[in-house]
């Protein structure tokens, strides 16, 4: 299999099929429902224009941070506050970002069973990962709608992570890390499976939730 590069940090240009539908599993009435979305109107638009920006932002301070960590003490230490930890939603919302109702990082590989993908996380994953078989780039971005019977819709934007050789003081081979830090993260995460990726690869998804736009 081709290995799964990333060009950039944050993935490559590329277009879904326009309409494509992945229902998320069978569908029973408390099933919820995940679908890309191909944003085919301006309120569309608006939610996917809203998610990127977020995550452009989160994306930079997560990027940022880690080099701080990094620049600062030791590996070690750095664990501590990866990644973004800082961040809540407390009062429904990211301060400084109204919209942004939730912010989740995830991958087929997980480090932390906390960012285990949920169902539909599961769908932009396996979406990214046929993508990328293929050889083709990753999308850049994915909008998905996931609905659950009698309830709003919650709306969905991931982007792909790559990594930086920065993030393989942490998940590249763990021979290549410290003895202490080896430690600490097999302590905190016994069941960790984020190690022995190489620069470039594709980590995982960051995720944020955007809430529809006020009605005027
Ligand atoms: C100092 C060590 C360290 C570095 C450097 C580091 N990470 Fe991580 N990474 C972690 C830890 C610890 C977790 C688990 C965080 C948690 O408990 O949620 C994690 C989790 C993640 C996750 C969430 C999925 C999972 O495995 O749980 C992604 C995605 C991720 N890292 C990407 C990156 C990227 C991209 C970089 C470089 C910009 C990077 N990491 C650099 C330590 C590190």
């Amino acid at each position: 299999m081709k290995p799964l590069l990333v060009r950039a940090l944050l993935g490559v240009t590329a277009t879904l099929s326009a309409g494509s539908v992945f229902p998320a599993s069978a569908q029973s009435p408390e099933t919820p429902r995940a679908v890309f979305v191909t944003p085919s109107t301006p309120a569309e638009r608006e939610i996917q224009s809203v998610g990127e920006n977020a995550i452009d932002r989160l994306a930079v301070a997560m990027v940022n941070e880690v080099r701080g960590a990094l620049a600062s003490g030791s590996a070690e230490d750095a664990v501590d506050m990866c990644h973004l930890k800082g961040l809540s939603t407390e009062g429904g919302s990211l301060p400084g970002m109204p919209r942004i109702s939730a912010v989740k990082l995830t991958s087929l590989k997980v480090r932390s069973p906390d960012n285990t993908p949920d169902d539909a996380d599961k769908l932009a994953l396996a979406s990214i990962e046929r993508t990328m078989a293929t050889g083709d780039a990753p999308p850049k971005i994915l909008l998905q709608r996931v609905t659950l019977p009698d309830s709003a819709p919650e709306w969905r934007v991931y982007k792909p992570l790559g990594l930086t050789t920065n993030c393989l003081v942490c998940h590249g081979n763990p021979a290549d890390q410290s003895a202490a830090l080896r430690a600490k993260l097999h302590a905190l995460y016994p069941d960790d499976q984020a190690t022995g990726y190489k620069a470039h690869e594709w980590r995982g998804l960051i995720r944020v939730t955007v809430s529809e736009a006020p009605t005027p």
